[in-house]
Protein backbone atom coordinates (compact mmCIF):
# COMPACT_ATOMS: atom_id res chain seq x y z
CA UNK A 1 0.00 0.00 0.00
CA UNK A 2 1.23 3.68 -1.01
CA UNK A 3 0.05 6.45 0.09
CA UNK A 4 0.72 9.65 -2.66
CA UNK A 5 1.79 12.89 -1.43
CA UNK A 6 0.52 15.66 -3.59
CA UNK A 7 2.94 18.77 -3.16
CA UNK A 8 5.42 16.36 -1.65
CA UNK A 9 8.62 18.42 -3.03
CA UNK A 10 6.91 21.82 -1.08
CA UNK A 11 8.10 22.47 2.46
CA UNK A 12 5.55 20.73 4.54
CA UNK A 13 5.44 18.00 2.01
CA UNK A 14 9.01 16.99 1.63
CA UNK A 15 9.47 16.78 5.54
CA UNK A 16 6.28 14.53 5.40
CA UNK A 17 7.62 12.31 3.22
CA UNK A 18 11.17 11.68 5.44
CA UNK A 19 8.28 10.99 8.42
CA UNK A 20 6.27 8.38 6.00
CA UNK A 21 9.75 6.57 4.36
CA UNK A 22 11.10 6.57 7.90
CA UNK A 23 7.88 5.04 9.12
CA UNK A 24 8.01 1.83 6.65
CA UNK A 25 5.41 3.71 3.98
CA UNK A 26 5.99 3.55 0.40
CA UNK A 27 5.55 6.73 -1.22
CA UNK A 28 4.16 8.30 -3.99
CA UNK A 29 5.44 12.03 -4.75
CA UNK A 30 3.41 14.18 -6.98
CA UNK A 31 4.30 18.11 -7.66
CA UNK A 32 4.78 20.01 -10.93
CA UNK A 33 7.89 22.43 -8.84
CA UNK A 34 5.50 25.43 -8.90
CA UNK A 35 6.89 26.53 -5.91
CA UNK A 36 9.56 23.83 -4.99
CA UNK A 37 12.58 22.47 -6.64
CA UNK A 38 13.88 19.01 -7.80
CA UNK A 39 17.05 19.22 -5.35
CA UNK A 40 14.29 18.43 -2.72
CA UNK A 41 13.91 15.03 -3.69
CA UNK A 42 17.44 14.23 -4.01
CA UNK A 43 17.54 15.32 -0.38
CA UNK A 44 14.61 13.54 1.07
CA UNK A 45 16.75 10.28 -0.90
CA UNK A 46 19.40 11.23 1.08
CA UNK A 47 18.38 11.65 4.44
CA UNK A 48 16.06 8.30 4.22
CA UNK A 49 18.00 5.97 2.40
CA UNK A 50 15.05 5.28 -0.08
CA UNK A 51 13.72 5.65 -3.05
CA UNK A 52 10.03 6.74 -4.35
CA UNK A 53 7.89 7.12 -7.26
CA UNK A 54 7.58 10.62 -8.65
CA UNK A 55 4.86 12.48 -10.63
CA UNK A 56 5.95 15.71 -12.52
CA UNK A 57 1.74 16.33 -12.63
CA UNK A 58 -0.33 19.17 -12.05
CA UNK A 59 -3.25 17.99 -9.45
CA UNK A 60 -5.36 20.68 -11.72
CA UNK A 61 -5.59 17.74 -14.95
CA UNK A 62 -7.76 15.29 -14.36
CA UNK A 63 -5.18 13.21 -17.01
CA UNK A 64 -2.23 13.78 -14.85
CA UNK A 65 -4.27 12.38 -11.57
CA UNK A 66 -6.05 10.02 -13.56
CA UNK A 67 -2.51 8.50 -14.92
CA UNK A 68 -0.91 8.55 -11.33
CA UNK A 69 -3.78 5.94 -10.16
CA UNK A 70 -3.68 4.23 -13.18
CA UNK A 71 -0.02 3.62 -12.97
CA UNK A 72 0.17 3.11 -9.13
CA UNK A 73 -3.06 0.86 -8.09
CA UNK A 74 -1.42 -0.07 -4.82
CA UNK A 75 -2.27 3.61 -3.69
CA UNK A 76 -4.52 3.90 -0.55
CA UNK A 77 -4.02 7.02 0.97
CA UNK A 78 -3.63 10.62 -0.24
CA UNK A 79 -2.03 13.41 1.67
CA UNK A 80 -2.83 17.05 -0.25
CA UNK A 81 -0.33 19.65 -0.07
CA UNK A 82 -0.58 21.11 -3.50
CA UNK A 83 -1.87 24.50 -3.47
CA UNK A 84 -0.95 28.29 -3.67
CA UNK A 85 0.11 29.31 -0.51
CA UNK A 86 1.18 33.49 -0.31
CA UNK A 87 -2.21 34.77 2.00
CA UNK A 88 -1.30 38.15 1.29
CA UNK A 89 -0.69 37.28 -2.55
CA UNK A 90 -4.39 35.45 -2.80
CA UNK A 91 -5.98 39.20 -2.16
CA UNK A 92 -4.74 40.36 -5.67
CA UNK A 93 -4.95 36.94 -7.17
CA UNK A 94 -8.58 35.38 -5.89
CA UNK A 95 -9.15 33.76 -9.43
CA UNK A 96 -6.03 32.21 -9.13
CA UNK A 97 -6.05 30.83 -5.86
CA UNK A 98 -9.73 29.75 -5.85
CA UNK A 99 -8.94 27.63 -9.58
CA UNK A 100 -5.88 26.07 -8.32
CA UNK A 101 -6.37 25.19 -4.96
CA UNK A 102 -9.86 24.18 -4.75
CA UNK A 103 -9.87 22.24 -8.21
CA UNK A 104 -6.29 20.52 -7.27
CA UNK A 105 -8.22 19.11 -3.99
CA UNK A 106 -11.18 18.46 -6.70
CA UNK A 107 -9.37 16.17 -8.87
CA UNK A 108 -7.66 14.38 -6.35
CA UNK A 109 -11.00 13.91 -4.74
CA UNK A 110 -13.17 12.97 -7.86
CA UNK A 111 -10.24 10.87 -9.62
CA UNK A 112 -9.70 8.70 -5.74
CA UNK A 113 -13.44 7.82 -5.42
CA UNK A 114 -13.65 6.56 -9.25
CA UNK A 115 -10.21 4.05 -7.78
CA UNK A 116 -12.13 3.25 -4.66
CA UNK A 117 -9.05 5.24 -2.83
CA UNK A 118 -11.09 6.69 0.74
CA UNK A 119 -8.38 7.94 2.62
CA UNK A 120 -7.57 11.20 2.38
CA UNK A 121 -5.46 14.03 4.37
CA UNK A 122 -6.10 17.59 3.63
CA UNK A 123 -3.82 20.41 4.49
CA UNK A 124 -5.45 22.79 5.89
CA UNK A 125 -5.01 25.78 8.31
CA UNK A 126 -6.13 27.86 11.00
CA UNK A 127 -7.00 30.21 8.87
CA UNK A 128 -9.97 29.12 8.75
CA UNK A 129 -10.92 30.04 11.99
CA UNK A 130 -10.51 34.13 10.91
CA UNK A 131 -10.01 36.22 13.49
CA UNK A 132 -11.17 34.25 16.63
CA UNK A 133 -12.88 35.48 19.59
CA UNK A 134 -10.57 34.04 21.98
CA UNK A 135 -7.38 32.32 22.17
CA UNK A 136 -6.73 29.50 22.60
CA UNK A 137 -8.21 28.25 19.82
CA UNK A 138 -9.78 24.57 20.18
CA UNK A 139 -11.06 22.25 17.34
CA UNK A 140 -14.78 22.89 17.65
CA UNK A 141 -14.53 26.92 17.78
CA UNK A 142 -16.38 28.07 14.98
CA UNK A 143 -15.31 28.54 11.13
CA UNK A 144 -14.58 31.54 10.82
CA UNK A 145 -15.31 34.69 8.30
CA UNK A 146 -12.53 34.23 6.46
CA UNK A 147 -10.53 37.49 6.07
CA UNK A 148 -8.83 36.29 2.16
CA UNK A 149 -9.75 34.25 -0.67
CA UNK A 150 -6.71 31.81 0.54
CA UNK A 151 -9.17 30.99 3.48
CA UNK A 152 -12.01 29.23 2.22
CA UNK A 153 -9.56 26.80 -0.16
CA UNK A 154 -9.02 25.76 2.72
CA UNK A 155 -12.08 24.98 4.55
CA UNK A 156 -13.37 21.50 2.47
CA UNK A 157 -15.65 20.41 5.50
CA UNK A 158 -18.92 20.04 3.62
CA UNK A 159 -17.04 17.83 0.08
CA UNK A 160 -16.23 15.28 3.22
CA UNK A 161 -19.27 14.94 4.68
CA UNK A 162 -20.68 14.38 2.01
CA UNK A 163 -19.22 10.79 1.19
CA UNK A 164 -19.99 8.44 3.73
CA UNK A 165 -17.27 6.53 2.48
CA UNK A 166 -14.55 9.11 2.69
CA UNK A 167 -12.03 8.88 5.60
CA UNK A 168 -11.06 12.38 6.29
CA UNK A 169 -8.05 13.97 8.40
CA UNK A 170 -8.31 17.67 7.92
CA UNK A 171 -5.28 19.02 9.52
CA UNK A 172 -5.41 22.59 10.78
CA UNK A 173 -1.56 23.92 10.52
CA UNK A 174 -0.33 27.16 12.58
CA UNK A 175 2.71 28.75 11.91
CA UNK A 176 5.27 25.73 10.74
CA UNK A 177 9.22 26.96 10.89
CA UNK A 178 11.98 24.80 11.02
CA UNK A 179 14.01 22.27 9.13
CA UNK A 180 15.02 19.08 8.88
CA UNK A 181 18.33 18.56 11.77
CA UNK A 182 20.42 17.93 8.48
CA UNK A 183 19.73 21.30 7.13
CA UNK A 184 19.34 19.45 3.43
CA UNK A 185 15.96 20.21 3.29
CA UNK A 186 13.96 23.69 4.42
CA UNK A 187 11.90 26.48 3.74
CA UNK A 188 12.56 28.14 0.11
CA UNK A 189 10.51 31.09 -0.18
CA UNK A 190 10.76 32.23 -3.93
CA UNK A 191 11.79 35.84 -3.64
CA UNK A 192 11.24 37.76 -0.71
CA UNK A 193 10.01 35.94 2.25
CA UNK A 194 6.13 37.12 3.47
CA UNK A 195 6.32 35.18 6.35
CA UNK A 196 8.20 36.05 9.25
CA UNK A 197 10.89 32.99 9.74
CA UNK A 198 12.29 32.89 6.78
CA UNK A 199 12.65 36.46 6.75
CA UNK A 200 14.60 36.80 10.18
CA UNK A 201 16.47 33.97 8.99
CA UNK A 202 17.44 36.15 5.69
CA UNK A 203 18.73 39.01 8.01
CA UNK A 204 20.63 37.01 9.85
CA UNK A 205 22.44 35.60 6.91
CA UNK A 206 23.12 39.09 5.69
CA UNK A 207 20.68 38.52 2.71
CA UNK A 208 17.99 41.09 3.40
CA UNK A 209 19.06 44.39 5.88
CA UNK A 210 16.66 44.33 8.63
CA UNK A 211 13.27 43.12 10.13
CA UNK A 212 9.95 44.83 9.51
CA UNK A 213 8.05 44.62 12.87
CA UNK A 214 4.59 44.76 11.32
CA UNK A 215 2.73 46.98 14.29
CA UNK A 216 3.67 46.69 18.00
CA UNK A 217 -0.06 48.34 18.50
CA UNK A 218 -2.00 44.93 19.10
CA UNK A 219 -3.48 43.99 22.47
CA UNK A 220 -0.59 41.54 23.12
CA UNK A 221 2.09 41.60 25.95
CA UNK A 222 4.03 43.51 23.85
CA UNK A 223 2.50 45.07 21.74
CA UNK A 224 3.64 42.39 18.61
CA UNK A 225 1.30 40.16 16.84
CA UNK A 226 1.20 36.25 18.56
CA UNK A 227 1.33 33.38 16.55
CA UNK A 228 1.82 28.95 17.46
CA UNK A 229 5.38 28.41 15.61
CA UNK A 230 5.48 24.52 14.96
CA UNK A 231 8.37 23.16 14.02
CA UNK A 232 8.05 21.27 10.69
CA UNK A 233 8.58 18.07 11.81
CA UNK A 234 6.12 17.86 14.32
CA UNK A 235 3.78 19.13 11.70
CA UNK A 236 5.44 16.05 9.73
CA UNK A 237 4.87 13.34 12.13
CA UNK A 238 1.13 14.65 12.75
CA UNK A 239 0.68 13.97 9.34
CA UNK A 240 2.38 10.09 9.96
CA UNK A 241 -0.17 10.16 12.95
CA UNK A 242 -3.04 11.11 10.26
CA UNK A 243 -2.44 8.25 7.85
CA UNK A 244 -2.66 5.60 10.85
CA UNK A 245 -5.88 6.84 11.85
CA UNK A 246 -6.97 6.85 8.85
CA UNK A 247 -6.75 3.24 8.66
CA UNK A 248 -8.95 3.01 11.68
CA UNK A 249 -11.80 3.77 9.44
CA UNK A 250 -12.33 7.38 11.36
CA UNK A 251 -14.51 8.98 8.55
CA UNK A 252 -14.56 12.37 9.18
CA UNK A 253 -11.58 13.67 11.65
CA UNK A 254 -10.67 17.68 11.91
CA UNK A 255 -7.55 18.58 14.60
CA UNK A 256 -5.22 21.49 15.39
CA UNK A 257 -1.64 20.75 14.79
CA UNK A 258 0.15 23.39 16.84
CA UNK A 259 2.24 24.06 20.04
CA UNK A 260 -0.59 25.78 22.43
CA UNK A 261 1.88 28.51 23.06
CA UNK A 262 1.76 31.74 21.35
CA UNK A 263 5.02 33.55 20.51
CA UNK A 264 5.15 37.47 20.07
CA UNK A 265 6.95 38.74 16.67
CA UNK A 266 9.91 40.30 19.45
CA UNK A 267 10.17 36.83 20.92
CA UNK A 268 11.10 35.32 17.46
CA UNK A 269 13.61 37.67 16.60
CA UNK A 270 15.18 37.53 20.54
CA UNK A 271 14.99 33.68 19.70
CA UNK A 272 16.63 33.51 16.42
CA UNK A 273 19.11 35.93 17.89
CA UNK A 274 20.53 33.64 20.45
CA UNK A 275 20.25 30.62 17.47
CA UNK A 276 22.51 32.89 15.07
CA UNK A 277 25.04 34.85 17.97
CA UNK A 278 24.70 38.04 16.86
CA UNK A 279 21.57 40.98 17.32
CA UNK A 280 19.38 41.25 14.46
CA UNK A 281 18.32 44.81 13.35
CA UNK A 282 14.60 45.58 12.85
CA UNK A 283 12.22 48.47 12.70
CA UNK A 284 8.56 48.71 14.08
CA UNK A 285 6.38 49.02 10.84
CA UNK A 286 2.56 49.42 10.46
CA UNK A 287 0.42 46.39 11.26
CA UNK A 288 0.08 44.73 8.40
CA UNK A 289 -3.69 45.11 6.34
CA UNK A 290 -5.56 41.09 7.30
CA UNK A 291 -3.37 40.42 10.31
CA UNK A 292 -4.91 39.67 13.39
CA UNK A 293 -3.38 40.00 17.40
CA UNK A 294 -3.24 36.59 18.47
CA UNK A 295 -3.83 33.12 16.96
CA UNK A 296 -2.34 29.96 19.15
CA UNK A 297 -3.91 26.64 19.38
CA UNK A 298 -5.59 24.33 21.46
CA UNK A 299 -5.00 20.91 20.53
CA UNK A 300 -7.65 18.13 22.46
CA UNK A 301 -8.24 16.09 19.00
CA UNK A 302 -4.92 15.64 18.32
CA UNK A 303 -3.85 14.91 21.45
CA UNK A 304 -6.77 12.26 21.91
CA UNK A 305 -7.45 11.33 18.72
CA UNK A 306 -4.02 11.00 17.15
CA UNK A 307 -2.01 10.90 20.41
CA UNK A 308 -0.01 13.29 18.96
CA UNK A 309 1.98 16.30 20.80
CA UNK A 310 4.49 19.04 19.73
CA UNK A 311 8.22 18.34 21.17
CA UNK A 312 10.43 20.67 19.89
CA UNK A 313 10.92 24.00 21.84
CA UNK A 314 11.87 27.43 20.96
CA UNK A 315 15.34 27.32 20.98
CA UNK A 316 15.69 24.14 18.18
CA UNK A 317 13.51 25.14 15.87
CA UNK A 318 15.40 28.68 15.64
CA UNK A 319 18.42 26.57 15.42
CA UNK A 320 16.81 24.31 12.86
CA UNK A 321 15.98 27.08 10.49
CA UNK A 322 19.23 29.23 11.08
CA UNK A 323 21.05 25.79 10.21
CA UNK A 324 19.41 25.29 7.11
CA UNK A 325 19.80 28.79 6.12
CA UNK A 326 23.69 28.44 6.78
CA UNK A 327 23.92 25.64 4.69
CA UNK A 328 21.55 27.12 1.82
CA UNK A 329 21.96 30.91 1.74
CA UNK A 330 20.23 30.82 -2.13
CA UNK A 331 18.24 27.73 -0.44
CA UNK A 332 17.78 24.88 -3.29
CA UNK A 333 19.89 27.24 -5.48
CA UNK A 334 22.67 27.17 -3.14
CA UNK A 335 25.78 26.19 -5.44
CA UNK A 336 28.01 23.40 -3.80
N1 LIG B 1 5.38 39.53 10.60
C1 LIG B 1 6.21 40.61 10.75
N2 LIG B 1 7.12 40.85 9.76
C2 LIG B 1 7.23 40.07 8.65
C3 LIG B 1 6.37 38.97 8.51
C4 LIG B 1 5.44 38.74 9.50
O1 LIG B 1 6.15 41.33 11.74
O2 LIG B 1 8.09 40.35 7.79
C5 LIG B 1 4.43 39.20 11.69
C6 LIG B 1 2.97 39.20 11.28
O3 LIG B 1 2.41 40.46 11.39
C7 LIG B 1 2.41 38.16 12.27
C8 LIG B 1 3.56 37.19 12.50
O4 LIG B 1 4.74 37.90 12.12
O5 LIG B 1 2.12 38.79 13.50
C9 LIG B 1 3.47 35.92 11.66
O6 LIG B 1 3.29 36.27 10.29
P1 LIG B 1 3.51 35.20 9.13
O7 LIG B 1 3.37 35.95 7.83
O8 LIG B 1 4.77 34.45 9.35
O9 LIG B 1 2.34 34.16 9.34
P2 LIG B 1 0.75 34.40 9.44
O10 LIG B 1 0.38 34.13 10.86
O11 LIG B 1 0.33 35.67 8.86
O12 LIG B 1 0.21 33.25 8.46
C10 LIG B 1 0.63 31.88 8.60
C11 LIG B 1 0.62 31.19 7.25
C12 LIG B 1 -0.78 31.04 6.75
C13 LIG B 1 -1.67 30.42 7.78
C14 LIG B 1 -1.56 31.11 9.10
C15 LIG B 1 -2.32 30.33 10.14
O13 LIG B 1 1.41 31.93 6.33
O14 LIG B 1 -0.76 30.21 5.60
O15 LIG B 1 -0.20 31.21 9.50
O16 LIG B 1 -2.11 30.81 11.41
F1 LIG B 1 -2.95 30.46 7.36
Amino acid sequence: MAILVSGGAGYIGSHTCIELLNAGYDVVVADNYYNASPVVLDRVKQITGKDFRFYNADMTKHEDVEKIFAECPDIDAVIQFAAYKAVGESVSKPIEYYYNNLNCTLVILDVMRRHNCHNFVFSSSATVYGAPASVPIPEDFPVGKPTTPYGPTKAITDVCKADPTLNVALLRYFNPIGAHKSGLIGEDPNGIPNNLMPYIAKVAIGKLEKVHVFGNDYPTPDGTGVRDYIHVVDLARGHVCAIKKLETKCGLFICNLGTGHGYSVLDVIHAFEKACGKQLPYVIDPRRPGDIAECYADTPNAKKGLGWEAAYDNEEKCADSWNWQQKNPDGYHTVK
